[in-house]
């Protein structure tokens, strides 16, 4: 399959078994038609909005829409997570985005949300930038740390 027709299959049952009510209801989707002020409440909700253009709506618009491979998770109707990434479904996958609405964290919704990314991804490897807080999360899952990453932001210029 690939995601990248931004379909959105039925919600499937996930979520930690054996958990507390906020994740009893818990569906999982794929696709990037989503509604972009519910996107936006969402990184506000989790903090991730602190370090992404959430006042920049067209901005964030491109990051939804541009996505070709975004898995989101579901509380009934309110959004709760979202893994949002770029990927060539066969080498590297860009997890650039992963963000859980903090009423809903510690329920394992950010492992499964990485879980079905990877999934998706066929043989792909995910790479992605932790946020200061996340340090010790993804060394937790099973992540690997780079030590030769490299960045070039926008303002830097290429000498
Ligand atoms: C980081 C984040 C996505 C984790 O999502 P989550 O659904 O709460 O995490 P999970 O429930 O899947 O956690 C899996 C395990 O990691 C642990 N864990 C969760 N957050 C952690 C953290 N910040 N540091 C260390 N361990 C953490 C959980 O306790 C759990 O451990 P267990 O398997 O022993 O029970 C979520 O806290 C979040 O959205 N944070 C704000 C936005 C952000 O920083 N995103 C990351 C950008 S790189």
């Amino acid at each position: 399959m690939n995601p990248t027709n931004h379909s959105v299959p039925a919600c499937r049952p996930g979520g930690k078994t054996g958990s507390s009510p906020p994740v009893e209801s818990l569906c999982y989707r794929v696709g990037n038609n989503l509604d972009l002020d519910a996107v936006l409440e969402l990184y506000e909700a989790s903090t991730l909005g602190e370090r992404r253009p959430v006042h920049d709506r067209d901005r964030m618009a491109a990051m939804i829409r541009n996505a070709n491979l975004v898995v989101t998770a579901w509380d009934g109707d309110l959004l709760v997570g979202i893994a949002r990434s770029v990927t060539d479904f066969a080498y590297c996958t860009y997890l650039s985005d992963l963000a859980v609405r903090q009423s809903h964290q510690r329920h394992g919704i950010g492992r499964e949300l990485i879980r079905r990314t990877r999934e998706l991804g066929g043989e792909a490897t995910v790479i992605l930038l932790s946020a200061p807080a996340a340090t010790g999360y993804y060394p937790r899952l099973g992540l690997t740390q780079h030590l030769s990453a490299w960045t070039l932001r926008p303002s830097c210029p290429l000498k």
